[in-house]
């Protein structure tokens, strides 16, 4: 059954985050800079180091070695999400970040082929953003609940009930859902884009969650749709709050695609790289990220003085991604995406409006 529009609710809570106790200071999605992408290839499982037990270590290396010389002889990268698995993270990848950062990076790299270490919407973005270079995806399994929540004909159908209003859409789509809008989002920019509208009214698909904390932070109307990332609505603020209880000095940081009840219970909210960066910024002694499993691990090797407590919920799209299928994927040149020119080309209009936006 099709999701049907909603208004996003109003949050059961303060609509930014509290501030946690000092000396951290809050730091909001919108101020937050996305942490700095590592470029160029790491050095040989070197990275791995503190990251994956020696014996484990010892599995991985000729593996990452075959992945470097394939890199090599195709001229390829492997551009990976920040919920990747820790060899995949620190052993293999040349490019790294959020999915404002990928899509960036994939405008950007010299590179004839880029294999995505991510989900399929990645990939295509990738493909979309340089359709002459050869994009590949490791599992072509590698879905998400928020890109099957909408299809093109949902949108077809919000322009008529509204029109006129602008549709802002979640990165998180289908490149069909994303030629049927005005401009794309990130978790990262999300307010910024709905600003840069300048107008007093838009639709804001399919994240009712990002939707809803975009509306606390703004006078724009947002009328939304009911999807919903399937890891992040695990999450409940019952469960932080009971964290919080257990340790006063915990700093909670949220991904805005958790339900209103967790975001309240945050200090800080914000896309994946921004969680990093904030890390980074502020040291603290213990933090949660509340988001996909994998991210704690890769933060904290670059964060030793951060002890994580790791509520643990995996995306098993991202998880289908493996440090043996990007091997497969460079050794056969599997499995190439490919996009209709026709759709490909109203799609990147509404990209590039959001890479205009900065
Ligand atoms: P980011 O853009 O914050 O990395 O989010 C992507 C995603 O899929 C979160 O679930
Ligand atoms: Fe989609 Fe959620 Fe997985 Fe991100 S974590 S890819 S939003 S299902």
């Amino acid at each position: 059954m099709s999701p049907t529009p909603t208004a996003p609710t109003a949050p059961d809570a303060p609509t930014a985050p509290t501030a946690p106790p000092a000396p951290r200071t809050a730091t909001t999605a919108s101020t937050a800079t996305a942490a700095a992408p590592r470029l160029g290839p790491l050095p040989l499982a070197g990275d791995l180091a503190g990251v994956v037990p020696e014996v484990e270590r010892h599995i991985l290396e000729p593996i990452i070695a075959d992945i470097d010389r394939l890199k090599r002889e195709r001229n390829a990268v492997v551009i990976a999400h920040n919920y990747m698995t820790p060899d995949i993270f620190h052993g293999v990848s040349d490019l790294r970040g959020d999915s404002l950062q990928l899509a960036r990076m994939a405008a950007e790299t010299d590179a004839d082929v880029i294999v995505m270490a991510g989900v399929s919407f990645m990939a295509e973005t990738a493909k979309i953003l340089s359709p002459d270079k050869t994009v590949l995806i490791p599992d072509t399994r590698a879905g998400c609940s928020l890109a099957d929540s909408i299809t093109g004909e949902d949108v077809r159908n919000l322009k008529a009930q509204y029109p006129g209003v602008p549709v802002v859409t979640y990165v998180n789509t289908s490149a069909e859902v994303k030629a049927e809008s005005d401009i794309t989002c990130t978790s990262s920019n999300a307010l910024k884009i709905v600003e840069s509208l300048g107008v007093d009214r838009v639709l804001f698909i399919p994240d009712q969650y990002l939707a809803n904390w975009v509306a606390t932070q703004t006078d724009v109307e947002i009328i939304t749709w009911n999807g919903a990332c399937e890891v992040h609505e695990r999450f409940t603020g019952a469960q932080l709050a009971e964290l919080r209880a257990s340790d006063p000095g915990l700093a909670i940081i949220a991904h805005p695609e958790c339900p209103p009840d967790v975001l309240a219970e945050a200090d800080v909210v914000g896309s994946t790289s921004q969680m990093t960066a904030w890390v980074a910024e502020h040291q603290p002694a213990r933090a949660v990220l509340v988001t996909e499993c994998s991210m704690a691990d890769n933060v904290a090797q670059d964060s030793p003085g951060t002890e994580f407590v790791r509520p643990c919920n995996m995306c098993p799209h991202m998880k289908r991604i493996t440090i043996q299928n990007i091997r497969t994927a460079l050794e056969e040149m599997q499995h190439e995406v490919t996009v209709d020119p026709a759709v490909a080309t109203r799609a990147r209009a509404a990209l590039d409006a959001m890479l205009a936006v900065g």
